[in-house]
Formats: structure tokens, sequence, C-alpha cells
């Protein structure tokens, strides 16, 4: 699975993180791939101590070897590439998942990526999930039935905004490791389950 968007800041590095650590957690083989060269947020993460559970991994060191018995590959790239770059980036992917905002603005910005794809035959690999989303009320909803509306494939499960998830950062470990992190983690074992079927 390979996290992409058009706008930065989306939650693709958190939510890299924590599909990984999720599954790790429930004892698959993973590897976090960052692409992402210039903030490196995986490799970074990983390097602030606490046991994540899975290979954090730089495109320099990625081996056949190190790819042998693997479970699933989590690609973290930058926020940035234009529409070439990321047909590339699709035809080495079996799933695109596009992190967005529940925001007007960042919902536009998602939907100009996602119809830039429609035409290609790659689109079918295509999935938005709304992230960030305030924990009250129904904005999160709404964003996902109008994108669902749209013919555009979008996780049922909403990644709501929570502190725990910059504590998980700042620490280096999951959310799920964070005081107060139970409900930013039933997020993500929701979102695994979902896509990963695992
Ligand atoms: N679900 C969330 N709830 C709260 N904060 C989040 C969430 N997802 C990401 N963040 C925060 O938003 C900022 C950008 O997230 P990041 O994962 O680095 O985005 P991207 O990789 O798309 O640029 C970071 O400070 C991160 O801690
Ligand atoms: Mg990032």
């Amino acid at each position: 699975m390979t996290l992409a968007s058009w706008k930065g800041g989306v939650g693709k590095s958190t939510l890299a993180v924590h599909l990984a650590g999720c599954l790790a957690r429930r004892d698959k083989r993973v590897v976090l791939l960052d692409e992402d060269e210039r903030v490196g947020s995986g490799a970074r993460w990983a390097s602030r101590g606490e046991t994540l559970g899975f290979e954090v991994l730089r495109p320099e060191d990625v081996k056949p070897k190190k790819l042998r018995n693997v479970d699933f590959v989590v690609i973290d790239t930058p926020g940035r590439g234009g529409l070439r770059k990321l047909r590339e980036t699709l035809k080495r992917t079996d799933v695109l998942l596009v992190p967005t905002g529940p925001w007007v603005t960042e919902l536009d910005a998602t939907r100009s990526m996602v119809e830039a794809l429609r035409p290609h035959a790659e689109f079918e690999k295509v999935s938005c999930v709304i992230a960030r989303a305030p924990a009250v009320g129904g904005a999160g909803k709404r964003a996902r039935d109008a994108l669902s509306r749209e013919g555009v494939s979008v996780a049922s499960t909403i990644i709501r905004a929570y502190n725990a998830y910059l504590t998980a950062a700042e620490r280096g470990c999951l959310a799920c490791d964070v005081r107060g992190g139970a409900s930013a983690w039933s997020d993500v074992s929701a979102l695994t389950s979902e896509l990963f079927s695992a």
C-alpha cells in the first residue's frame, strides 16, 4: 500500500506508521518504506526510540533480501509530484491510499488528484480515507459520504483527530502506547481490518 496526496500535512506519515504498526501487532511481517527524503517522518519516528515492531527502510536500503518473507509493504511518499509520478507509483502498488481532511479546501485538493486519475486504469487502486476529522460533530461522515456519492472509493472508517498521535510521534511509539490513545487506536484498528482484511 502506498500513501500519497497532493497536499501536505494530511496525515500520510502518521497513518503509514500506524497501519504498519497495527499490522505488526497482528503478527504480520511489515516493512515501512519511507520515500520522503526531505522529511523522513517514518525513519525519524523509528529513530526516536520505542519498539514499533516493524523495520523502516529508506529507498537506498531496499534490497530484495529485505523484502523476502514480508507480508505487507507500506510506502510513505512526500506530498508532491505530478500526475506522471503518481501513475508510476500506482503501477507498483496494490492500493493507493489518499488521506484527506474533511474540510472543503482539503476535499477539493483530493478531488483534483482523484479526478486526474479517474480516466486511467490504475484508478481502481485508489482509495481515500477521511483523516484528522474532529472527534465531535459530523464533518467526517459528511465528507466521506460526499466523496462516496461522487463515485470515489472511500474507507468507511474515519480517522479522527487526537493528540495521542502527536505524543506518539514525539516519543517514537504508537498511539496505543500513549495514555488516552485508545480512541485513536480503535480508528487505526478498524481501518487496518477494512483495508487489509488482516
Ligand atoms: N489523526 C490525527 N490527529 C491529530 N493530529 C494528526 C493526525 N494525523 C496527523 N496529525 C498531525 O498532523 C501533522 C501532519 O501529519 P503528517 O502525518 O506528518 O502528514 P503528512 O505526512 O501528510 O505531511 C503532524 O503534526 C501530525 O502529528
Ligand atoms: Mg509525511
